[in-house]
C-alpha cells in the first residue's frame, strides 16, 4: 500500500500532484511520501506484536536521505549502518547512538573508533580478524564494545545473485561451522563482549523458507554457545523482506507472515531481537519522476527516451530489476515500448518491450517503488549532477536534497600544477 494515486486524472503523492513538483523542481527527481513511510513502519511494528521490545534498526543503505531518517527517528526507529558516513547521517538525523548497529565486512579502525566514541549499541562483526581489530581499538579507549558475530548460515535466499549474502561462498559472515570457535576466541579478547548472533541472507526475499532455515540455525547456535558458557542476549535477524514491484507476479510474504514465522522460530530464545528492514520500509514510499525527452523510432518498438538515466536509477541495469512505469497523466491508451535513458550505453535501458501507458514527448513518467536503493545508488556518470529528492506530507512538499549543479562537479576536480 502506498499513497501514490490518480486523482482527477493525475498521479499524486498524497495531496500533491506530481506535475506541481516537476514544474518547480524539474526532472528527474525522487519524490517520497512521508505517510507511506509512516504506514510501513506501523505495519512492520504491528507484525512484530508479541515480541518483547524488538529493536527495529532501519537499514540506512536503502535510503540515507536525512529527511527520511529524521522521519524514522521521530517514529522511534534505530539504524543499521555500514560505514562511518551512514553512522554520521543516522546521528545527524536524530537516531540515538544506543539504537545503532554497525554492520559490514570492511569496517576500518577509524570507523570502529567513531562508533565507540559515539557509544553505538552494537557492532556486528564478520570475522575473527575484525574482532581483533575492534578489541585493540576498544582497549585503547578503555571501553568494552557489545558485539555480535554475523554468521553465514549457508542458505540460498533464492533472490538475485548479486543481493544474496548467505551462501557459503559469499563474502559475508563467519562460516556457520566456525562460529563456535570465533566466539571462543572473542571471549579471550579484551574490549569486546560477544553477546549477540546476527544473520542476513539477502534482499528482496520473496519466500520465507530460506529465512526460516537461517533463523533455525541461529537458534541452534545460540543454544550451543550458551552451553559453551557464552552469555548471549541478542539476536539480529537482518533485513531482506521483499516488496511488490510487479503487479503481475505473486506478492511477497507480508510483514505479518514474516512476523508470525519469526515468533514461531524464536519462541524460547530469550534474547532481544533486532531487525534491519530497509526496502520494506521505504521501497513503496518513493517514485522517480522523469520526463519523456522524445519518442524515437525503433525496429520493433518505439524507444521512450527519458531525462533519467541508469545513473539516476541503477537497479534495472544492475539487477535487471523491474519497476512499474506509469504515465503521470495517463490518457487511457497503452502501447509497447522500450524505455531508455540518455546515457551512452545499452545498459541504460529501463524496460524492453514493456506494455505501458502510452506517452509522448514532454509527458511525465513515474517509476514506482523507487524509494529503496534508488537515489542512494545514483551517480554522476556522463557528467550528470546527482538527482534531487523531494518529500511530500499531506498537502505540503519540500526539496530534501538539491539537484547537484554541474558546476559543483567541475569545481570538485583539481588541476595538477603542471597543467
Ligand atoms: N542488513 C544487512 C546486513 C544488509 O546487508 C541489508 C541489505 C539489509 C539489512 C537491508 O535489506 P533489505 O531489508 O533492504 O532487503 N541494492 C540492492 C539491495 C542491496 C541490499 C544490501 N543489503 C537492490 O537495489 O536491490
Amino acid at each position: 500500500m502506498d499513497h501514490f494515486e490518480l486523482k482527477d486524472g493525475m498521479l499524486h503523492a498524497e495531496g500533491v500532484p506530481l506535475a506541481r513538483i516537476s514544474a518547480e523542481a524539474g526532472t528527474p527527481i525522487y519524490v517520497y511520501s512521508a505517510a507511506t513511510i509512516e504506514r510501513h513502519v506501523r505495519v512492520f511494528r504491528e507484525a512484530l506484536a508479541g515480541i518483547d521490545d524488538p529493536l527495529i534498526a532501519f537499514a540506512v543503505k536503502a535510503n540515507p536521505n536525512r529527511a527520511v531518517l529524521a522521519t524514522l527517528a521521530a517514529l522511534g526507529l534505530g539504524a543499521d549502518v555500514v560505514s562511518g558516513g551512514e553512522l554520521k547521517r543516522a546521528l545527524a538525523a536524530g537516531i540515538p547512538a544506543a539504537k545503532i548497529v554497525f554492520s559490514g565486512v570492511g569496517k576500518t579502525a577509524e570507523e570502529m573508533a567513531l562508533g565507540l566514541d559515539e557509544g553505538i549499541g552494537q557492532f556486528n562483526l564478520e570475522s575473527v580478524a575484525e574482532a581483533e581489530m575492534l578489541s585493540q581499538v576498544a582497549t585503547a579507549r578503555g571501553v568494552t564494545a557489545r558485539v555480535a558475530f554475523r554468521v553465514n548460515p549457508d542458505v540460498d535466499a533464492g533472490t538475485h545473485s548479486k543481493i544474496s549474502t548467505g551462501r557459503a561462498d559469499d563474502k559475508f559472515g563467519v562460516a556457520y561451522d566456525r562460529a563456535p570457535d570465533a566466539y571462543a576466541r572473542a571471549a579471550a579478547m579484551p574490549g569486546i563482549a560477544a553477546v549477540g548472533v546476527a544473520v542476513h541472507i539477502g534482499s528482496q526475499l520473496t519466500d520465507l523458507a530460506p529465512s526460516r532455515a537461517a533463523f533455525e540455525r541461529v537458534g541452534a547456535l545460540i543454544a550451543a554457545l550458551r552451553a559453551a558458557g557464552h552469555a548471549i542476549d541478542s539476536a539480529d535477524l537482518g533485513g531482506g523482506l521483499g516488496v511488490p514491484y510487479n503487479p503481475a507476479v505473486p506478492v511477497p510474504p507480508s510483514p505479518a507472515d514474516y512476523g508470525a514465522m519469526v515468533r514461531e522460530v524464536t519462541a524460547g530464545w530469550d534474547v532481544r531481537l533486532i531487525f534491519e528492514p530497509g526496502r520494506v520500509i521505504v521501497g513503496n514510499a518513493g517514485v522517480m519522476l522523469t520526463r519523456v525527452i522524445r519518442i524515437k523510432e525503433g525496429k520493433n518498438y518505439p524507444f521512450v527516451v527519458l531525462d533519467a538515466g541508469m545513473n539516476d536509477l541503477l537497479r534495472p541495469s544492475l539487477y535487471d530489476a523491474w519497476h512499474n512505469i506509469r504515465a503521470v497523466e495517463p490518457n487511457g491508451a497503452k502501447f509497447v515500448a522500450n524505455v531508455v535513458g540518455p546515457i551512452c550505453e545499452t545498459g541504460d535501458t529501463f524496460a524492453r518491450a514493456r506494455e505501458m501507458d502510452q506517452v509522448a514527448a514532454g509527458d511525465l513518467v513515474a517509476f514506482m517503488t523507487a524509494g529503496a536503493y534508488g537515489a542512494t545508488m545514483a551517480n554522476t556518470y556522463n557528467s550528470r549532477g546527482l538527482v534531487p529528492e523531494a518529500m511530500v506530507s499531506g498537502e505540503e512538499w519540500a526539496i530534501v536534497r538539491d539537484r547537484q549543479p554541474i558546476e559543483a562537479l567541475i569545481a570538485a576536480d583539481r588541476l595538477p600544477p603542471w597543467l
